[in-house]
C-alpha cells in the first residue's frame, strides 16, 4: 500500500469543519436554533453584490483573470489606508502589503516564513483553533498561555514571560478574540512588545475582528502597529470575511516588514498564485467612499450589539450558575458552565451533543478550543434574532435543569 506523508498523518481534521456539518444542517432544518457558526449572519452591502453582478456583465474576462501574486496594488493602497486609519500605522502598499486567500492563507503562509522545525508559537488557551496545525505544518510546536474567566480571559504579562524559552519564535496575539471576544489591554500589548524585542521573536497579530467592536461601553482595541518598534517585529493580518459578512469570497491581507513579505510573497507563488480577482474588485468597492464605514456604523455593530446584550440577559436568566464576561468585540460568549457540568457529570462535548440531538440546539464545546476550554461553551449571538436567541437558551435553560434533576438518565 503507498503511504501518505509523515506531515499529514500527524494532522488532525479541524473540529471547525465537523461543525460545518452540524450547521449546514442547522441550515436546512429551520427548527435548530444555531448559536455554533463563526460566520456573520447578515447580508453583505448592496454596493457588493452590485459590483460582483456589474463586473461579471460588463468585464467578464477581466474580472476573471489572474493578477499578481500580491494583487491588486489598488486595493493593498485602500488596505493601507484603511489600516492607518484603524491602527495609525503606515505600511507601504508596495512592499509591505499582500492580499491573501482570508486570514486563513496568511496565517498558514506567515508560519511557514517565520518557524524552523520544533521553534515554539506561544497561543492563550483556549483561542481559535485554525493557528494550532498551521503552526504544526510549518514544523512549530506550541506551547499554550492559560486565560480563565475569572481573569476576564486577559492573558497574564507575568506568565507569558514565565513561558518564553529561547525556542520562542512567535507569539499570536488575537483581538478581538475568538472564541472570549476579550480585547487585549493596552499594559499588556506594551509588554508583549517588550518582551518581543529583549527575547527576539516575532509576534503575529491577528486582526480578523478588529473593527466588530462595541464602541463606547467596552474597550477599544490597542493600536499595536503604532507602538516605537512595532513595525519590525509585528505581522498583522485581517480578512474582509467578517467586517464584510463575505466569508465565502475568501479574501484577506498580511502586512509586516519587507523581509517578511518577500517570503511570504514566495510561499503564495506555490499555495495559491494569486488572490481572487472577482473578490478583490469588489473590496475596492468596499473599501471605497464611506461604503465600509456606513455598513458597520448602520447595519452590522447595531445588530450585533443588540443581540449580544439580549444573549447576555438571556445567559443569566436561563443559566444563573453559569459565568460569562461580556464580549467587546467579535461575535461570542464563552460560557463557563463547569458548576451544572458537575451535577451533571457530563462533558461540555456531551452536552454540546445533547442540546443538539434532544432540544435542536447548537453550541461549540469549549474542548475544542483547548484545555482550557473544557467545561465551557461558545456561543455566536449573531446568528439568530433575539426571538430566536431567547427560545434556543430557555430551551437550554430546560435541558440542563431537567437532566440535574432527574435521577432517570
Ligand atoms: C480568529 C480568526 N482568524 C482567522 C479566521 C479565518 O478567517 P478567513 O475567513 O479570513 O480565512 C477566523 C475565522 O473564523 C477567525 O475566527
Amino acid at each position: 500500500m503507498v503511504t501518505l506523508s509523515d506531515r499529514v498523518s500527524g494532522l488532525h481534521v479541524s473540529p471547525i469543519r465537523r461543525v460545518a456539518a452540524l450547521l449546514a444542517e442547522a441550515n436546512a432544518r429551520k427548527e435548530l436554533i444555531s448559536f455554533g457558526g463563526g460566520a456573520p449572519s447578515l447580508p453583505p452591502p448592496k454596493e457588493i453584490s452590485d459590483e460582483i453582478i456589474k463586473l461579471i456583465s460588463e468585464d467578464s474576462q477581466g474580472a476573471t483573470s489572474y493578477t499578481g501574486t500580491k494583487g491588486y496594488m489598488g486595493l493593498r493602497r485602500l488596505v493601507a489606508d484603511d489600516w492607518a486609519k484603524a491602527q495609525g500605522e503606515e505600511y507601504d502598499p508596495e512592499s509591505e502589503v499582500m492580499l491573501t486567500d482570508g486570514a486563513t492563507e496568511a496565517i498558514y503562509a506567515a508560519f511557514q516564513v517565520l518557524l524552523n522545525k520544533n521553534d515554539e508559537v506561544l497561543i492563550t488557551d483556549p483561542s481559535y483553533l485554525g493557528y494550532l496545525e498551521a503552526a504544526q505544518l510549518a514544523g512549530g510546536r506550541v506551547a499554550r498561555v492559560p486565560v480563565t474567566v475569572e481573569d476576564k480571559y486577559q492573558p497574564s504579562l507575568e506568565l507569558t514571560k514565565s513561558l518564553i524559552t529561547r525556542r520562542t519564535k512567535v507569539i499570536l496575539l488575537l483581538s478581538p478574540d475568538n472564541p472570549t471576544g476579550r480585547i487585549v489591554e493596552t499594559p499588556y500589548v506594551k509588554g508583549l512588545l517588550d518582551l518581543a524585542v529583549d527575547n527576539d521573536f516575532w509576534i503575529l497579530y491577528d486582526a480578523t475582528y478588529r473593527d466588530i467592536v462595541y464602541g463606547e461601553r467596552g474597550k477599544s482595541q490597542p493600536k499595536l502597529t503604532s507602538f516605537p518598534g512595532a513595525h519590525d517585529r509585528v505581522i498583522a493580518l485581517g480578512s474582509f470575511s467578517k467586517e464584510a459578512s463575505v466569508p465565502g469570497l475568501r479574501l484577506g491581507y498580511v502586512m509586516g516588514p519587507r523581509k517578511v513579505m518577500d517570503a511570504i510573497e514566495k510561499i503564495k507563488q506555490y499555495t495559491s498564485l494569486a488572490p481572487n480577482t472577482l473578490s478583490q474588485r469588489a473590496m475596492m468597492t468596499f473599501l471605497t467612499g464611506d461604503v465600509k464605514e456606513r455598513y458597520l456604523r448602520e447595519i452590522v455593530i447595531p445588530t450585533y450589539l443588540k443581540r449580544r446584550d439580549f444573549m447576555e440577559g438571556a445567559v443569566a436568566k436561563y443559566l444563573p450558575d453559569a459565568r460569562t464576561v461580556t464580549p467587546d468585540g467579535a461575535f461570542y460568549f464563552l460560557v463557563d458552565v463547569r458548576k451544572y457540568l458537575a451535577t451533571m457529570q457530563i462533558t461540555d462535548e456531551q452536552l454540546c451533543g445533547h442540546l443538539m440531538k434532544q432540544k435542536g440546539v447548537i453550541a461549540i464545546p469549549g474542548s475544542f478550543f483547548g484545555e482550557k476550554g473544557v467545561g465551557h461553551i461558545r456561543l455566536t449571538f449573531v446568528s439568530e434574532p433575539e426571538e430566536r436567541i431567547d427560545a434556543g437558551m430557555k430551551r437550554m435553560g430546560e435541558y440542563v435543569f431537567s437532566f440535574a434533576f432527574s435521577t432517570a438518565r
